[in-house]
């Protein structure tokens, strides 16, 4: 366990309408209950906007799910950085693997949107992991410590950056990897950050994402090196999300 405070950010992927605000409003409710956890929510693009005056001068940061790596320009259907900040937006979900897998992103096209997140004043939440084929042959550290020297610009040894581990077959399926694995890639990480940037890679924040449930949470978000949680699906309802947050108080 660290000293850092922890933080749980909501990745609500293509889900929400703006029903779905009643949630938000539950959220910032429930939130002021646990003010040593940070709380961030990334809607959909659609109601992002809708979301953001709700949580205005609450504690719950704001995040996108992804963004370009231009300022602006033609580029059909994408959200710039700055566009996030625009809005009120403090965080970016990059390289989640949904869109390494679907949308064909790689670590260069992760990096260089992660450099657009510190140029725009966002903190990137960048994510990495291996896929059950690569856990099962053994290669899970390795694909994790490719994942971070090229998906992490330099900068992120100057800027905010939060780091979130997904194990690809962990991911909205209930499985979750044993605490014994997800401290060893914790501790993976640790020590692959602190080779690139020393001392500094003390402010980057590790986060575990995969199928993280108010019943898993507690003995997660305790688990050595996890500095708080990615959640899907859990961060959908109000009720679910503040009980994982309440589990990193
Ligand atoms: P689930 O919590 O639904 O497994 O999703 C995890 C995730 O992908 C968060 O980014």
């Amino acid at each position: 366990m660290t000293d850092r405070k922890k933080l749980v950010a909501g990745n609500w992927k293509m889900n929400g309408l703006r029903a779905s605000l009643t949630e938000v409003r539950a959220m910032v409710q429930g939130a002021s209950a646990i003010p040593s956890v940070d709380l961030v929510v990334c809607p959909p693009a659609t109601i992002a906007s809708s979301v953001g005056e709700l949580l205005k001068g609450s504690p719950i940061g704001l995040g996108g799910q992804d963004c370009h790596a231009a300022i602006s320009g033609a580029f059909t259907g994408e959200v710039s950085a700055e566009m996030w900040a625009d809005l009120g937006a403090r965080y970016v979900i990059l390289g989640h693997s949904e869109r390494r897998t679907m949308q064909g992103e790689t670590d260069v096209s992760v990096a260089s949107k992660a450099a657009a997140a510190f140029r725009a004043g966002l903190t990137p939440i960048i994510c990495v992991g291996e896929s059950l084929p690569e856990r099962d042959s053994g290669e899970t550290l390795t694909v994790v410590r490719g994942q971070l020297a090229g998906s992490i610009p330099a900068a992120a040894g100057s800027m905010p950056t939060i780091i979130a581990y997904e194990p690809v077959w962990a991911i909205g399926t209930g499985r979750t990897p044993t605490l014994a694995q997800v401290a060893e890639v914790h501790q993976a990480m640790v020590e692959a950050l602190t080779a690139r940037f020393g001392a500094a890679a003390g402010n980057i924040r590790l986060l575990y994402g995969g199928s993280v449930k108010p019943e898993n949470a507690p003995e997660l978000m305790q688990t050595a090196g996890v500095d708080g949680a990615l959640v899907g699906g859990a961060s959908l309802k109000a009720a679910d999300f503040l009980k994982i947050a309440s589990a990193c108080a």
